[in-house]
Formats: structure tokens, C-alpha cells, sequence
């Protein structure tokens, strides 16, 4: 089963492209722009094909950290982003798994960031080779010799502040493990010159300056320093600081890293010592002194400082003094003195300087490399790191730049001899046709400088060793004759007249046409420089110093050692170990770091295109690319590429289980990629054009994008479907404890309301069988209680007799029976008359017989009325009666009644049938007379009283007249409406008629009668039994009556008496009848 991992591309999230192979279309701006937008994205690595372009970021950028190291270990070379960790990684894992020698080779101008780089390469492999206390001595001892090497060997120049001024090259040897065993260091060609002089705005090697910043007043003391830069001669003073460089604290890491390294305390002690005197010996001055035979000579000025430098490295001052004065030159076992005037003995003063340190470097490289290099004998592996001068154009270019950029020459052809070597190797080991490509080769200008005949190296040491007078403008001769007609040789003088006119070469200078562009070199030094002469007295004269180290410096002033033969020059020196280094190189497999100097700011940020422009031209880059995509621009092994491309056909997705090369071809067929577009190898497919490349890629990327798209579906359905059951479950869990829950609430419900009825009921039941049972004891306590007052009334009634008790009751009883036959019989004695109105009672004689007192006395009364009324004949019971109805209808009403009760009513007080006066009126009235009087008729217009006879029958009213005893009116009862009469004394009253009867066309009567009451009881009596109607008896002191046709208002008044007891009538006017009562 094919194992799920990620496998990523360094096409991946590429910023430009991340291998200039791809670029598309391949040229020198297209190039630049990718390099500046990767450099603006904080990209500042680049591939072409294997080999880093890396650009100076000149900041610290977060890509260095242990986490990026875990990053790029183990992975493979375009997996990731281009990084330099990328290519020290695949370095040191086939010098580890493919036991194949490595070299680093870090390549670009000063200030590109060549020894950056080696130490991030150096780190990387110490970060991720075998551990263990031994292993991690070692690997502390190989990365502390960097920073005492860069103290001595680096300095501030105005192209980097820690420009290395020697080239370095470092092997470092790794067991079969590929645990690191120890290293050789290698140095080249140290820039000795710096040491007496700098250019301006540069300074001298670092550790002078962090001496004198960093150590203790008590250790400048041995050494006999001061503080004080402005104190000596040799220190450029003008940028004595460096901005962001502390070299107090360098000092401190320096010598920490001494004592790591291994030097011994002695040793570092004479090491300074060293350093110390060749500052001081910049201060020692000269003067002219004229001497007796004329030859110049000269003097030290002040001999103080003279005596200090003896002081520190043991040398007889006197010896030196000399050395400084005079020259012995030996020939033929012959020695002759010459003296040495000022400006030769300054010439010797900084020539033994320069020595002195320069040897000083070189003994601290061999010290060091004692102290790292590997203790056992058994097989290493090698991983060689080169970190030389980048190439160098200056105003004026000496004898050492023109040494440095051989150099740099020599590297350029190993690396286009190895690149081509390599690309060639892999299109035969992938059996694919080798199509020839042309690039510049520079094999020419080398040839130019180190061809063992015609070279300038081998023509400038054939002149220094020339007899005769050597100077550099000898030595230009020579140039011009024998490189005159070399196309890469320039210069005046030479007979080509090319350059005859060229006014901006000067006839001193010579220009060659680098690789990398031309330069200019001054001839002026070049001999001097090449000679690098000592004379002899200074180099025995320091031999002679009571100081191990220096002694051992300078083994040729050995006079026992004495050698006559010039030692070899500086240049075939040079070339010698260059062509060393070369050979070594090219037995391993090589790695290409480039790197390249965004602008001359030392600034972060700025990317200088004509300056980026200039180096990758030099550089050759677009010429590598070419050299790289000639045929096929990319390659892949089949597996990575099957995994990477394999979603794209059906076929191969998701798994292919063929050989991988086959997957492949399965997998280009279908997607109908141009037969001549590719093109495979045996372990790789190679791809002609990147646009093929990015085609793919655009595919992949959208297939991804479905891909991506489908399984984000899929997730999201496995995730709403496993969420779903989920919650399903979960559902169906709740659901069955919610109803477990329900039932067992409604369970408990209906238990506790059972349990509540059946108690109700059974209290009921309890209830009732008490009810039952309490009736049943109150029956049998009733029956008892019964039954024993029974017996007890049984017993008692018998007993009774027998009982004293009984006989109060007795006696009590016997005297109210006693008392109350008493009272009868005294009662009987004392009764009242058996009148009526007899008031009188007997007094009560006991209380007890109160109600029964008046009982008795109430029925005796009427008893007596009874008694009374039964003696009355029927006529007296008839005036009764009439005189209780006149009782009932005046009594308290009219103030005439109380007189008239005395009164008997005698009816007929006209003896009307006896007096014959009345015959005729006897005869005319049938009926029997009720009553017959005489009364005042009152006259209804003038109020004067007639005399009228009144007379009332069964059925009528009559008025009579009194004399003649005629009838003047004759009214039928039922004619008769009401009576009306005053509440006073008086006799006045008004007979009423019924409107529209016979009688009442006069109106109603007004008539007054001494016999009032009794008229008015007789007439009531009469009309009640005659019509069955009560007669209305008005009594008021104010009253209508009916006058023919008007209404007249009868007011009683207040009169007087002088009439006697008669009222007088007045009429007021026609509405009002006055009566005035006496
Ligand atoms: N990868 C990097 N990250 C951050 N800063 C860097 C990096 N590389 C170089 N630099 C900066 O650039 C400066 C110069 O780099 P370096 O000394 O490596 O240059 P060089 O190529 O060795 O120059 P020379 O040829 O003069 O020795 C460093 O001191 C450092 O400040
Ligand atoms: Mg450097």
C-alpha cells in the first residue's frame, strides 16, 4: 500500500520562479525582474538547477531558525523553496549516504555574503550531523575557529564591514556515520599590505582594534599599549568605529574562542605580544643623519618605543636597531654592508610588520588546524567549504587584486568545467543525446595568467629574478611584447593599435578582460610585491628573539639554515596553491553557492538592478541556465513526478501500481503532451520547455482545486452523517430516558393518587364503622340509660311514698291552690257595679296573680257592658246606634260634637202631623218623617238668613217653608252629593247636589241648624240605606259650592259674639261667602 504523506514541490506557492530553468522567456531583464521580485518577497535564494543563487538580504530574516533546519532535513532538493539549508542538506546527505566527497564552493564579489554563507552551511551540517559529547567538541572546536580567523584575517573595507581579506578554505572530515571527525583549514594569500596602510574610509584587521577596545588596563599594560587608537600610526583612523560592531565584546569572543580552539594560555599570550609589537612598530620614526662618506643614513627618532618592542619579544635592542640601519647583502661568501637611508629603512620597518603578521595568520591557520584535525588514521569523508575574495574591480587594482581575480578565474573555469562535466555525465547516465552547447569558456584567460611560458605570473617572476635593474615599468615592456596580440590583453604600449589612442588607459597600467568584466591593474608594485623581500638582518634579528613564537616565525634567519636561494615569489606561490586547491576540487562533487550584492548601501531592502546586472553577467548565470535547459530545461525522477502529476489521468489516480516510469508514460500520453516535448531517461523524465512544465502545473493546480472541492464534499457529508447518527442516537438515548422518566412520573402519579382514594375510601369505611359503631354504644348507653331511668322511674314511683322530699312540692302546691281559693272568694265580695263606667277594680292582692287581675277585671267589664247593652229596647239600641255613628263621624272633628252627646236625638222636633198648620204639607209627604226642624236658610246672594222647614224622609230632602208650609225644594237623596261644614262651634252646613239634577238649578244649599250632628249622622244614615252610598261629609273651615253657575269659597272667620251664639254670613264678592263664628 502506497504510504499517505504529503509531498510537497518547490513549485508550491512559488514567488516568480524558484529555479531560473523556468523562466520563461530566458532573459537578462526577465532574469533580474524574477531575482528582484523573489528579493522584494523576502526570497533571497534561487536555484538554477542545483546551484543557490543567494542575494544579501544585509538584515537578519527569520529563515535561519532550528525550526527551519528540522524543515529542510532529510527532504529533498526541490521539495522546498530554494534555501541554502536546501543545498547543504542534499551536500551532506550523499557525503553521508553516497559516500561522495562534497565541496562547497561560495563564490561572489566582497560583501556578496560568501562567508555568511559558510558559516550557515557550516552550522546546518553541525546542526543536523551525529551528537555526543566528543562529536559536539569537535563541532564546537570547527565553528569557534571562525571567529579568531576573521579577528586576524578580516577588516572593515568600504564594500564590507567584514570584508575577509584572506581566502579560506575548510575540509571537514566526517566518519563513515558521517559524524564530523575534524578539518583542515587552508589560507590564501592574506592582504598583508593592510597591516602598514588602508584606504581611506577603511580600517585595519580587526584585532588590533578589539585589543585595545577589549582587553584590561592590566593586560594593555603588559603588552605596553594604550587605549588610545589616535596612538598609532598603523590605524586608519577616519572609521576607526564601526557602526553595530562592539569589538570590546569581539575581544571577549575571541579569546573564548581561542581557549575553545585549544590554544594553550602561553600561546595566547605570545600571540598578542605579536600583534602588539607590530602596532608598536608602526610608531618607530626615522630621520636622516648625513654621513662622513656622504651615503645617507638614518636614526630612530624616539627610542622608546624601540626599547618596549625589545621588551615584549625578547629581542636585543641593539640588534634591532641595527637591522634597521644597515643591510648585508652575501655573496660569494661575501657580506656587504650598505647602510639604509629613511625611506628604506621605513620600506624595512613595514615590510618586517607586514611579515610579522602575515606569519602570524599563517602560524595561527597551522595552530588551529592541530588543534581540529581528525585524531584517527581510519577512511574520512570529506566536505570541503571554500570562502575566497569575490572578484574585485577598484580605481586602482595592484599586484593583489590582480592575484584575487586569477583566483576568481580559476573558480569560474572549475565551475563551468564542472557544471558541464556534471550536466554531460547525467544526459549519458540517463541515456539521452548530448546536444552541444555554446557558452563563454574562460579557459583563455586563464591561460593568459598562469601559462608557464607566456603568463604574466610566469613573465613577472622571470623579471624579478632578471639580473640587471628591475622595475615595473620593465616588466610592462615585456607584457606588451609578449601579450600583445592575446584578445583578452590590453594595453598601449603593445603594438596592436587598438589601444594606441584609448586615452582612459594609462601607459602605466595594463587592462585585462576578465570573465567578469575588465580591469585596469597599475603596474606599479607588482615586482616589489611578487619579490616579497625581508632583508635578511631583520629576519635573523628576529630569529634571535628570546620569544618561542617569533623565533619560530622567521626559521630562515637561522644562520645555520642559511639558504642562498631566493625564496619562490608571492605570484608562483600563489599559483601553486591555487592549482592545488583546483585539483582538489575537482575530485568532489561540487555545489555552487552564488552570491550576490543587491547594492553598494551595505542596505537592506535597496536592490540595485545595473549592480545585480553587472554580477550576473560576470557570474555567468544566464549562461548556466542556458548551459542547464539546453535540450530539457527540467528533470524529475519518475516517482516524484508520478506523485505529483498522477490526479491528472485517470489511470494513475489515486494509486498507480506499475513502475513509476511507466505511470509516467501512461500519464503523458493522456494528457497529449507533444512527443518532442519530453523525452526519458532512465531514472528521470526530462522535459524540454517549462512552459510544458507550467502547464502541467496549471492542470494539477485546478485539478486540486476539484479535488480539494470533491473531498471537502465528502468531508462535509461524513461529517452532517456522523453528526446525524450522532444525534440520532443521542435521540433515541434521550427519548427512552424522557419516557422511562414520563411514566415513571405518571407511574408515581397515579400510585399516590391510589393511594390517596383508597384512603379516602378507607377512612370512609373506618368513618362509617365508627358512625356504626358509636350509634351502636349510644343505643346500647340510650337503651341503658332508658332502661335505668325506667327502672329508676319503676323504683321511684314505688318508693315515692317512702320519700320526705316530696312533700315541699306538696305543700307548695297546696298553697297556691290555698291562696287562689283565698283570692276567688274575696274577689267575689269586692266586685265593682255592674256599671259600665264604673271605674273602680279591687287591688291586686298577690303578685303572682298579676295578669290573672287583669284578665278577671277585663273580662268583668265586658261581661258588665254585655250585661248593659242586653237591658236596651230596640229603640234605645236604635238611638245607640245613630249616636256611636255620629261619634264615629265627628268625634274630634268638629268642635260642636261633645255638646251634642247629652243631647238625645228626638228626629221629629215639629209636630208637623199634630199642628194642622201643616195639613197640607202632612198630605203632600207620605213618607215617614225622619226629621222635621226648623233651620236658617241662607240666602245665596245676600248671605241673610230664612226661616225654612227642613225635612228629611226615607227618600228625600225637603225644605219647607216655615209659614205656609209649602215645599220649596224637594231633593232626592240620591241627588245629594256631599255635606259640607266647618271644624268650629257653629251650625252652618252646605247640602251639595249633583250637577245637572232636577234640584240643583239654584245651586247647593247653605243652611244652619242648632241640631247639627244629628242631622248630618240621620242624613248619612238614611242615604246609606237607602242608596248603599257613604255620604261624603266634608269637615273645613274653607269649601267651594256650587252657585247656579258659579263656584263660591265658604271661609269661616273669627266674629263676634253680638249676635249670641249665631254666625253671620256676609258675601264678599261673587266668589267668596264669608261666615263669621262667634
Ligand atoms: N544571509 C545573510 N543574512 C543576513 N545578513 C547577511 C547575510 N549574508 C551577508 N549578510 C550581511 O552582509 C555582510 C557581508 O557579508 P560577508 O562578510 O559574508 O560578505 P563576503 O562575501 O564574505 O565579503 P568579502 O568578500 O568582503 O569577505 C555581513 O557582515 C552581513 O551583515
Ligand atoms: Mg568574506
Amino acid at each position: 500500500m502506497a504510504k499517505m504523506e504529503v509531498k510537497t514541490s518547490l513549485l508550491d506557492d512559488m514567488i516568480g520562479v524558484g529555479d531560473m530553468v523556468l523562466l520563461e522567456p530566458l532573459d537578462e531583464d526577465s532574469f533580474i525582474d524574477n531575482l528582484k521580485k523573489r528579493f522584494d518577497h523576502n526570497e533571497v535564494y534561487t536555484y538554477i538547477g542545483s546551484v543557490v543563487i543567494s542575494i544579501n538580504p544585509y538584515r537578519s530574516l527569520p529563515i535561519y531558525t532550528p525550526e527551519k533546519v528540522e524543515e529542510y532535513r532529510n527532504r529533498n532538493f526541490y521539495e522546498l523553496s530554494p534555501h541554502i539549508f536546501a543545498l547543504s542538506d542534499e551536500a551532506y546527505r550523499s557525503l553521508r549516504d553516497q559516500d561522495k566527497d562534497q565541496c562547497i564552493l561560495i563564490t561572489g564579489e566582497s560583501g556578496a555574503g560568501k562567508t555568511e554563507a559558510s558559516k550557515l552551511v557550516m552550522s546546518y551540517v553541525a546542526a543536523v550531523c551525529g551528537k555526543g559529547a566528543e562529536v559536539n567538541q569537535v563541532k564546537e572546536q570547527l565553528l569557534q575557529s571562525n571567529p579568531v580567523l576573521e579577528a586576524f584575517g578580516n577588516a572593515k573595507t568600504v564594500r564590507n564591514d567584514n570584508s575577509s581579506r584572506f581566502g579560506k578554505y575548510m575540509d571537514i572530515e566526517f566518519d563513515f556515520k558521517g559524524d564530523p571527525l575534524g578539518g583542515v583549514i587552508s589560507n590564501y594569500l592574506l592582504e598583508k599590505s593592510r597591516v602598514v596602510k588602508q584606504p581611506r574610509g577603511e580600517r585595519n584587521f580587526h584585532i588590533f582594534y578589539q585589543i585595545l577596545s577589549g582587553a584590561s588596563e592590566d593586560f594593555l599594560c603588559k603588552l605596553k599599549l594604550e587605549q588610545d587608537f589616535s596612538r598609532y600610526n598603523y590605524l586608519g583612523l577616519d572609521s576607526a568605529k564601526v557602526n553595530g560592531v562592539d569589538d570590546a565584546a569581539n575581544f571577549r569572543t575571541v579569546r573564548n574562542a581561542m581557549q575553545i580552539v585549544g590554544f594553550m594560555d602561553h600561546e595566547t599570550q605570545s600571540v598578542f605580544e605579536v600583534v602588539a609589537a607590530v602596532l608598536k612598530l608602526g610608531n618607530i620614526e626615522f630621520k636622516p643623519e648625513s654621513r662622513v662618506n656622504g651615503l645617507d643614513e638614518s636614526k630612530i627618532k624616539d627610542k622608546n618605543e624601540l626599547k618596549e618592542i625589545c621588551e615584549l619579544t625578547g629581542i636585543d635592542q641593539s640588534v634591532l636597531e641595527r637591522a634597521f640601519s644597515f643591510r648585508t647583502v652575501e655573496a660569494k661568501q661575501e657580506k656587504v654592508s650598505t647602510t639604509l637611508n629613511v625611506a628604506q629603512a621605513y620600506y624595512a620597518r613595514d615590510a618586517l610588520a607586514k611579515n610579522l603578521y602575515s606569519r602570524l595568520f599563517s602560524w595561527l591557520v597551522t595552530r588551529i588546524n592541530e588543534s581540529i584535525k581528525a585524531q584517527t588514521k581510519v577512511r574520512k569523508k570529506v566536505m570541503g567549504v571554500l570562502d575566497i575574495y569575490g572578484f574585485e574591480i577598484f580605481e586602482d587594482n595592484s599586484f593583489e587584486q590582480f592575484i584575487i581575480n586569477y583566483c576568481n578565474e580559476k573558480l569560474q573555469q572549475i565551475f563551468i568545467e564542472l557544471t558541464l562535466k556534471e550536466e554531460q555525465e547525467e544526459y549519458i547516465r540517463e541515456g539521452i543525446e548530448w546536444t552541444h552547447i555554446e557558452y563563454f569558456n574562460n579557459a583563455i584567460i586563464c591561460d593568459l595568467i598562469e601559462n608557464n611560458q607566456t603568463g604574466i605570473l610566469a613573465m613577472l617572476d622571470e623579471e624579478c629574478l632578471r639580473p640587471g635593474t628591475v622595475t615595473d615599468d620593465t616588466f610592462l615592456e615585456k607584457l606588451n611584447q609578449v601579450c600583445a596580440t592575446h584578445q583578452h590583453f590590453e594595453s598601449r604600449m603593445s603594438k596592436c593599435s587598438r589601444f594606441l589612442n584609448d586615452t582612459t588607459l594609462p601607459h602605466s597600467c595594463f587592462r585585462i578582460q576578465h570573465y567578469a568584466g575588465k580591469v585596469m591593474y597599475q603596474v606599479e608594485g607588482f615586482v616589489d610585491k611578487n619579490n616579497d623581500l625581508l632583508y635578511r638582518d631583520l629576519s635573523q634579528a628576529m630569529w634571535k628573539a628570546n620569544h618561542s613564537l617569533i623565533k619560530a616565525l622567521f626559521p630562515e634567519g637561522n644562520p645555520a639554515k642559511i639558504n642562498l636561494k631566493r625564496p619562490p615569489t608571492a605570484g608562483s606561490q600563489f599559483k601553486a596553491s591555487v592549482a592545488t586547491l583546483m585539483k582538489n576540487l575537482q575530485t568532489k562533487n561540487p555545489n555552487y553557492i552564488r552570491c550576490i550584492k543587491p547594492n553598494d548601501k551595505k542596505a537592506a531592502h535597496i536592490f540595485n538592478d545595473a549592480l545585480v546586472c553587472h554580477q550576473i553577467r560576470y557570474l555567468g548565470l544566464l549562461e548556466n541556465v542556458r548551459v542547464r535547459r539546453a535540450g530539457y530545461a527540467f528533470r524529475q525522477a519518475y516517482e516524484p513526478c508520478l506523485e505529483r502529476y498522477k490526479m491528472l489521468c485517470k489511470q494513475t489516480w489515486p494509486h498507480w501500481r506499475g513502475p513509476a516510469r511507466s505511470g509516467v508514460e501512461v500519464l503523458f500520453n493522456e494528457l497529449e503532451i507533444p512527443e518532442e516535448e519530453f523525452s526519458f531517461g532512465r531514472s528521470k523524465i526530462f522535459i524540454r520547455n517549462p512552459r510544458t512544465l507550467f502547464k502541467l502545473e496549471d492542470l494539477r493546480k485546478q485539478r486540486l482545486e476539484d479535488l480539494a472541492t470533491l473531498i471537502e464534499k465528502i468531508y462535509r457529508g461524513w461529517k452532517c452523517r456522523t453528526r446525524f447518527l450522532l444525534m440520532k442516537k443521542s435521540q433515541v438515548v434521550i427519548a427512552s430516558w424522557y419516557r422511562r422518566y414520563a411514566q415513571q412520573k405518571k407511574y408515581q402519579k397515579i400510585k399516590s393518587s391510589a393511594i390517596i382514594v383508597q384512603s379516602y375510601i378507607r377512612g370512609w369505611k373506618a368513618r362509617k364503622l365508627l358512625r356504626e359503631l358509636k350509634h351502636q354504644r349510644r343505643c346500647n348507653e340510650a337503651a341503658t340509660i332508658i332502661a335505668a331511668y325506667w327502672h329508676g322511674t319503676q323504683v321511684r314511683r314505688e318508693y315515692r311514698k317512702f320519700f320526705r322530699a316530696n312533700a315541699g312540692r306538696k305543700i307548695y302546691e297546696f298553697t297556691l291552690q290555698r291562696l287562689m281559693q283565698k283570692y276567688f272568694l274575696e274577689m267575689k265580695n269586692k266586685m265593682p257595679s255592674l256599671s259600665p263606667i264604673d271605674k273602680n277594680w279591687p287591688a291586686r292582692p298577690y303578685l303572682f296573680l298579676d295578669s290573672t287581675h287583669k284578665e278577671l277585671k277585663r273580662i268583668f267589664h265586658l261581661w258588665r257592658c254585655k250585661k248593659y247593652r242586653d237591658q236596651f229596647t230596640d229603640q234605645q239600641k236604635l238611638i245607640y246606634e245613630e249616636k256611636l255613628e255620629a261619634s264615629e263621624l265627628f268625634k274630634d272633628k268638629k268642635a260642636l260634637y261633645p255638646a251634642s252627646v247629652g243631647q238625645p236625638f228626638q228626629g221629629a222636633y215639629l209636630e208637623i202631623s199634630k199642628n194642622p198648620k201643616y195639613k197640607k204639607l202632612k198630605d203632600a209627604v207620605d213618607e215617614k218623617i225622619i226629621i222635621a226642624e226648623v233651620v236658617s236658610k241662607i240666602n245665596r246672594a245676600n248671605g241673610k238668613a230664612t226661616s225654612r222647614i227642613f225635612l228629611l224622609t226615607k227618600n228625600n230632602v225637603l225644605l219647607v217653608d216655615q209659614k205656609s208650609g209649602n215645599i220649596k225644594s224637594e231633593v232626592p237623596l240620591g241627588d245629594v252629593t256631599k255635606v259640607s261644614m266647618s271644624s268650629q262651634n257653629d251650625g252652618f252646613f252646605a247640602v251639595h247636589l249633583k250637577e245637572g239634577s232636577g234640584a240643583a238649578g239654584k245651586g247647593d244649599f247653605l243652611l244652619s241648624s242648632d241640631h247639627l250632628i244629628e242631622m248630618a249622622t240621620k242624613l248619612y244614615r238614611t242615604t246609606l240605606s237607602q242608596t248603599k252610598q257613604k255620604l261624603n261629609i266634608e269637615i273645613s273651615d274653607e269649601f267651594l259650592v256650587q252657585f247656579k253657575r258659579d263656584k263660591v269659597c265658604v271661609k269661616f272667620i273669627q266674629g263676634s259674639q253680638k249676635n249670641g251664639n249665631i254666625p253671620t254670613c256676609k258675601r264678599k264678592n261673587n266668589r267668596l261667602l264669608e261666615v263669621a263664628v262667634p
